[in-house]
């Protein structure tokens, strides 16, 4: 299985603000769902709460170290189904939440994918990239600093060759860049 890191980052490191995320991007918002669809996608509880429902089309693994942890209903108040581990996990791109109480277990559980994006908040980057976890990164470099109160990690680089970089220039709408940018895990 190949794990792959999906965050978007500004200039000084910052991910978030407030439980969200402090840009509005939406060119980045369809580049995530256009890399995620299909994958499982693994995140943080607080992650979870700020997107505050199932991504579409994917199964979405949520980690709490609360085993009693639940997601909020839909807008209509329909309690959501959860699947809790080590329950059978569906195949395929179902959208459906699925909780683990820590990492090991939940990347145990979603091994039978073929690729699964750990798409954060901080918390999670920082473990699975201390653990050596991470096969693959993918940012969205943010050529601009931002206020926030959670950051992407210190990342060791050596371990990582950039293998694809797509730039996106300013506009007169956002007077700031970004680019998509792919680093792979160099074998030893
Ligand atoms: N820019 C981006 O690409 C991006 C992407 C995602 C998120 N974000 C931002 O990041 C911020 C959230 O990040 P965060 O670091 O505060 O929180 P987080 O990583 O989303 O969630 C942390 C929570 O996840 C659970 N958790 C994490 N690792 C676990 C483990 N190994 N075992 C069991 N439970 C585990 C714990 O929940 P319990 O407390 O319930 O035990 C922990 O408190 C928000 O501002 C969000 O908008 C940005």
């Amino acid at each position: 299985m190949k794990v792959s890191i999906v965050a978007a980052v500004a200039d000084n490191g910052i991910i978030g603000i407030n439980n969200s995320l402090p840009w509005h991007l939406p060119e980045d918002l369809a580049f995530f769902k256009q890399t995620t669809l299909g994958c499982p996608v693994l995140m943080g509880r607080k992650t979870y709460e700020s997107i505050n429902r199932p991504l579409p089309g994917r199964l979405n693994v949520v980690l709490s170290g609360n085993a009693s942890w639940k997601p909020g209903p839909a807008k209509d108040g329909t309690p959501r189904n959860i699947i809790t581990y080590p329950a059978q996990l569906p195949e395929g791109s179902t959208t459906q939440i699925a909780t683990a109480t820590n990492l090991p277990d939940a990347l145990k559980w979603l091994s039978g994918f073929e690729q699964v994006f750990l798409i954060g908040g901080s918390n999670l980057y920082e473990q699975a990239l201390a653990q050596d976890l991470v096969d693959e990164l993918i940012l969205t470099e943010i050529h601009k600093s931002f206020e926030g109160d959670a950051s992407f990690p210190q990342w060791n680089r050596q371990q990582f060759k950039e293998v694809n970089r797509i730039a996106n220039t300013a506009t007169p709408e956002r007077a700031w860049g970004f680019d998509f940018v792919k680093y792979a895990k160099v074998s030893n």
